[in-house]
């Protein structure tokens, strides 16, 4: 499993040594040369090393410039190579000895996808596609690979192609739209979902050939009490989650897998997040959701491998083999009407998730980590964690043990014309059935105090495949 993710992190000197890739070779012309220099770093070398100093942001890109490279060189960095020119100049940062904010950079070739127990970034960017009418099994095939070899180059803080944003033909469109130019990799994970439409429609069509490899349990979510779905934020044939600590990162994922997208595959919907709701790692501190309290404090962690193996990934056995490995992505777009709450008294909303809002400590006591005692009662004899709290009624002791890792992060999306906020919590988790996610659902949904200030807008269902076999690519094994 990928669990201690921490322990992954290459924040070494070269963290993106993949771009060996896409070096930029001696034959491309001196005005490309010239232009892509100018576009970065205009003075060379020196300010490349000058830069790093200045902070974290306008550092990285300027080192792939080949004139940033050979003074680099030519300052004693030795062995680096041509290979590694066209990843982002954070390693001219790193080589210049100060480690650069946003370095990080999760491996993307791996057992499991990234981007599920790796520590919760802080900034997402999720987007649900279909694929275009009349688009082909072979098509599919073909955008799945290409979303691949363009997830790794990514993921590892590189732009797309070849030629990236600055590097090619002066009358052809860039490879890369070019807004991460000099911005570091900022932890990118992507993670690919295959929605229940794409192995059959809701019609019936199998357009892929697809449907004896769903999985039973990939069918629509139920209708659950209070749901208000929109048709226009729910569903989707694939989904794409990109997480980054910079927003501009995730959003250029985005954008760049839709546009390599075109004419297979086209934006169903999407959502941004600008802050996360979880931990996924006992290394993160917990973060707080627009109502103001800690989220995240009883979440699956990557720490606790035995958890994660029985609660988030597919097993063998479970389904499909080509599942197996992998995991179901719950999306639910849940608007909060923060106005109304934050007209509650403090005591009402401390009794509505059974938890402190300073602290984020249990009502029955103790401090953040503290295990809920759901039995003791105060001076009049009620339970001090209400019968209808949030975290009594979400909590494994009230679901027959069941688990979620949960992912989620704060959105706001504008306003409506009496100036209230588009606020919610944009909801996801990864889990091994989801049944598991379906089983709180219903609890909540009935129960939930909380249910007075939310209301379930989007709903979506994923089938998560297991990582890319380097060479190979995402889903591989549901053509094989
Ligand atoms: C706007 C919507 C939501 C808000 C604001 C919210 C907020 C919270 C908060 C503040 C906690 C306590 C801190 C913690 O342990 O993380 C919590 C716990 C939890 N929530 Fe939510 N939540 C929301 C929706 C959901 C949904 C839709 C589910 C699943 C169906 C869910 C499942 C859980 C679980 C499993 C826990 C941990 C319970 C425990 O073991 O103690 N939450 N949530």
């Amino acid at each position: 499993m990928q669990g201690g993710d921490s322990r992954e992190r290459k924040s070494g000197p070269f963290p993106g040594a993949e771009g060996a890739e896409t070096p930029l070779s001696r034959e491309d012309g001196e005005e490309r040369k010239d232009r892509a220099d100018a576009g970065a770093n205009a003075s060379g070398t020196a300010s490349v090393v000058g830069a790093a100093a200045e902070g974290p942001r306008g550092t990285s890109r300027r080192g792939i410039s080949r004139r940033g490279l050979f003074g680099l060189a030519g300052a004693g960095v030795a062995g680096l190579g041509i290979g590694i020119a066209a990843d982002r100049g954070v390693q001219a940062v790193a080589a210049a000895g100060a480690p650069a904010a946003g370095s990080t950079v999760y491996p993307f070739y791996q057992e499991h996808q990234a981007g599920i127990v790796t520590p919760a970034q802080d900034r997402l960017h999720f987007a649900a596609f279909d694929l275009a009418p009349g688009a082909t099994r072979a098509d599919l095939i073909s955008l799945l690979q290409d979303w691949t070899a363009a997830a790794a180059a990514l993921t590892a803080g590189r732009d797309i192609g070849s030629y990236g944003a600055v590097g090619g033909p002066y009358d052809a469109p860039p490879e890369d739209t070019g807004e991460a130019f000099g911005l570091p990799p900022a932890g990118l994970t992507i993670t690919v979902g295959f929605g229940p439409t794409l192995f059959e429609t809701s019609a019936g069509l199998d357009r892929f050939g697809l449907a004896s490899a769903r999985p039973d349990a990939l069918v629509d979510l139920p209708h659950f009490p209070g749901d208000q779905l929109e048709a226009a934020r729910g569903g989707g044939d694939l989904c794409i989650q990109a997480c980054a600590d910079d927003p501009q990162v995730a959003v250029h994922a985005i954008r760049n897998l839709s546009r390599i997208a075109f004419g297979r595959a086209a934006i169903r919907w999407s959502q941004l997040g600008f802050g996360r709701t979880s931990s996924t790692s006992t290394s993160q501190a917990t973060p707080r959701n627009l109502f103001g309290f800690k989220d995240g404090t009883a979440n699956v962690k990557a720490e606790q491998p035995a958890v994660v193996d029985e609660h988030v990934w597919v097993g063998a056995g479970d389904g499909p083999a080509w599942l197996t490995g992998g995991s179901y992505l719950v999306a639910r777009r849940i608007r909060m009407t923060i106005e109304t709450w934050d007209r509650t008294a403090l005591r009402e909303q401390e009794t509505v998730f059974g938890r402190t809002k300073g602290e984020g400590a249990p009502l029955s006591g103790g401090t953040e980590f503290t295990e809920p005692d759901f039995a003791s009662t105060g001076n009049t004899g009620a339970p001090l964690i209400a019968a209808t709290s949030h975290v009594r009624l979400a909590h494994p002791a009230q679901n027959n043990g069941v688990q979620l890792l949960r992912r989620g992060y704060n959105f706001v999306d504008g306003n409506d014309d009496l100036g209230r906020l588009e606020a919610g919590l944009f909801f996801i988790s990864y889990q091994r059935r989801p049944s598991q996610f379906t089983t709180v659902q219903l609890a909540l949904a009935r129960h939930d105090a909380m249910n007075e200030y939310v209301r379930h807008v989007g709903s979506a269902l994923f089938a998560v495949p297991p990582g890319a076999a380097r060479g190979s690519y995402l889903g591989a094994a549901l053509f094989a």
